[in-house]
């Protein structure tokens, strides 16, 4: 990449372990202003919790660096990060019962922006948001995830993104278990919220939703490593090959790799 901006997100060889468990291996990025990138990978492959870790949940272990904006943000809570201008759409949104939508919503963009946001303009704004994605009225007074369908709580993640207009969001596979219509309709949002000065991170196992998305860098994840990155042909090839071809590639290129370093340490201990 030859951008000499300075990145809005960026993390440097992260690393993160559960329970002493290793899952994400080291792991760069740099994602500059105006980007969408995809990160596609294997079930299992560690997407979420790379996606976690970014946005500081406090259960792993995490070495490296996260730098948002140029500043380093990996020793800070996840609601700092969040008013930073990080978000985090997740993949298994969870049930709040007894927090409404709208008193949720208003709490958070209130945090956001560091002050409480007068009722009747975040009506205004809410209502938006509902019209641009679809979703009824009757939603405000209903308990966050509470009985949604799987549809209804990715919209209601990517609403929360669209109230909370973060500079850099992620988004933890926004697009599965959606039917064609729904997956539209987030889509839009996601373009929607997309502009100059921010980034996004579309984390997906699908390269359906990138037909509506289009990514301008797709990183290609496995077994807690980017193994390949390229442009939106990438995501094409992957869709018609699926990833073991990567992992055959991957493994024969470690090897040349290592075989070129056994012959050079030969030739050094040769002299
Ligand atoms: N809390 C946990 N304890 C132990 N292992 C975990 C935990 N959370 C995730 N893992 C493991 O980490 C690996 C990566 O999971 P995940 O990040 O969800 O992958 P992906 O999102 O790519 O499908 C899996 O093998 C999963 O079982
Ligand atoms: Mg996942």
């Amino acid at each position: 990449m030859t951008d000499q901006r300075r990145p809005l997100f960026a993390c440097r060889n992260l690393r993160v372990a559960i329970e002493d468990k290793q899952i994400v291996k080291g792991a760069d990025l740099e994602i500059y202003a105006g980007q969408k990138h995809a990160l596609m990978g294997p079930n299992g492959s560690g997407k979420s919790t790379l996606a976690a870790a970014l946005m500081g949940h406090p259960a792993y272990q995490v070495e490296g660096e996260i730098l948002l904006e140029g500043k380093p943000i990996q020793e800070l809570p996840a609601h700092e990060r969040a008013r930073l201008g990080m978000f985090l759409g997740f993949q298994y949104p969870v049930a709040v019962p007894g927090v409404s939508v709208a008193n949720f919503l208003r709490a958070a963009v209130s945090a956001r922006r560091g002050e409480a946001v007068p009722i009747k303009e975040f009506r205004r704004e809410l209502f938006a948001g509902f019209e641009a994605l679809r979703i009824d009225r009757s939603f405000a007074g209903r308990y966050l995830n509470d009985g949604f369908s799987g549809g209804e709580k990715k919209r209601l993640e990517i609403l929360q993104m669209l109230l909370l207009k973060p500079s850099f969001a992620l988004l933890d596979e926004t697009d599965s278990g959606l039917d064609i219509d729904a997956l539209k309709v987030v889509s839009e949002g996601v373009n929607l919220a997309a502009g100059p000065h921010n980034a996004t991170l579309l984390v997906t196992h699908y390269q359906r939703i990138l037909d509506y998305v289009k990514p301008d860098v797709v990183h290609v994840f496995m077994d807690g490593r980017i193994v390949r990155s390229g442009g939106p042909e990438l995501a094409v090839e992957l869709e018609a090959r699926g990833y073991d071809w990567l992992d055959e590639a991957t493994a024969i290129e470690a090897n040349e790799t290592d075989t070129a370093a056994v012959a050079a340490a030969d030739t050094a201990a040769k002299g």
